[in-house]
This record gives C-alpha cells, sequence and structure tokens, in this order.
C-alpha cells in the first residue's frame, strides 16, 4: 500500500492571524514546524520544542529552547500570552491535561492561552490511518501553505474536548470559533 493510500487529507483550510494581539511576552507551545507564532510576533515569543532539529528550522526572532509542554522549566506566572499552534494534535491525548496545567500555571492571572488545531473524527479502522490537514495561513507578514501529519490512532479530537479540558482546570473560556475543520479557542487564566 503506497503512503498516499493511507492519507486521510482535510483539505483548504484558511486561518487568519491578526497583527497586535497576543501579549507582550508569549510562550509558544511546539514553536518549531513552521514556526508561525514566531513569524508573526518575533522576539515577543519564547517558542519551545522538544525537537532541536524542528526549531532550527524556523525564522529567526523568537527565543528557541528545547523543552517538552509536559514538563515546563519556568516559574508560575511568567508569560502574558501562551500559544499552541497545531501542536495538541501531536501531542497522546493522555498528556493533553497535564499540558494545560502547565500552561495555567506559567500564565499570569488575566493572561491568555490562545489554541488554533484542528477536528480529528473517530479513527474507523480502515486503510486511512494518517490524519492530514492542509493549511493557508494568512500572517500579518505573508501568506503560508503547509500540512501538519499525525496517525489517526487515539486522536479524535473537537473543540468541545479541548474547551472541557481547559474549563476542568480553571480557565474561562472567552472566544470560539470554528472554520470548517480548524478552531481557535481564546481561554484566560
Ligand atoms: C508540526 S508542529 C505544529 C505547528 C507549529 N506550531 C508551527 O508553527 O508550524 C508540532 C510541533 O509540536 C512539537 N511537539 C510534540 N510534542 C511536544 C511536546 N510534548 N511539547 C512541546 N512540543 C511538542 C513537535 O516537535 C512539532 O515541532
Amino acid at each position: 500500500m503506497s503512503q498516499d493510500e493511507r492519507i486521510y487529507v482535510v483539505g483548504n483550510q484558511k486561518i487568519i492571524i491578526e497583527e497586535g494581539s497576543a501579549g507582550q511576552r508569549i510562550l509558544d507551545i511546539g514553536g518549531g514546524g513552521e514556526g508561525i507564532i514566531g513569524l508573526c510576533y518575533g522576539n515577543r515569543v519564547i517558542a519551545i520544542d522538544p525537537r532541536k532539529d524542528e526549531l532550527e528550522e524556523t525564522p529567526e526572532g523568537p527565543l528557541k529552547i528545547v523543552m517538552d509542554a509536559r514538563e515546563l522549566s519556568f516559574l508560575d506566572n511568567s508569560f502574558d500570552a501562551v500559544t499552541s499552534f497545531f501542536t495538541l494534535m501531536y501531542i497522546n491525548k493522555d498528556d493533553h491535561e497535564k499540558v494545560f496545567k502547565e500552561i495555567y500555571r506559567v500564565l499570569k492571572d488575566n493572561g491568555e492561552f490562545v489554541l488554533w488545531d484542528a477536528t480529528i473524527p473517530e479513527y474507523d479502522g480502515g486503510i486511512k490511518d494518517i490524519f492530514v490537514i492542509q493549511l493557508e495561513i494568512e500572517t500579518p507578514i505573508k501568506v503560508i501553505k503547509t500540512g501538519y501529519g499525525v496517525s489517526r490512532k487515539d486522536k479524535v479530537q473537537d473543540i468541545e474536548y479541548f474547551t472541557r479540558i481547559g474549563e476542568s482546570i480553571g480557565f474561562n473560556v472567552i472566544k470560539e470559533e470554528v472554520r470548517d475543520k480548524v478552531f481557535k479557542i481564546i481561554f484566560r487564566k
């Protein structure tokens, strides 16, 4: 079986990242890959990712640190904002609550956690076991076309799933946006 036959593709998803949002000091969780948040907000961003190679590929500007979101080496109340741009889909569901708790801990009071992620349907056990989402991301700097892919096994998720986790650990949901198969949630501590 070819790799292409295994891919469940969700195409043509559009994201707009506005200028001037987020905070003064921003922690970007999983800031490797395209490094979209670092590209948008430059040296206001501290980008963490457990993969050094992923961080090395991203644009210059942010402070890049090799670190795992499950155990953040920052003091409590350190950041005005935390972002996760299509990173939680890469983290095991068993670890999501732990990651949310770490994000809550390092955010200042009234700080915002901005989460962008994909709606992933339940895996039916068939040959299409790899989920790929294709995005066109409009940033204040340029438009980026990219795709993010993960194994579909144990990955079912949607906006309600993350809203529930956030609320269960103490966040308030202040904004929710669903646009086709992608969503954005703004939580406030
Ligand atoms: C493909 S990227 C997502 C998009 C990325 N935020 C961007 O701007 O392009 C997902 C990233 O999450 C990272 N990641 C996976 N597990 C992680 C964890 N436990 N903590 C932090 N980052 C993690 C991966 O190494 C990868 O670089």
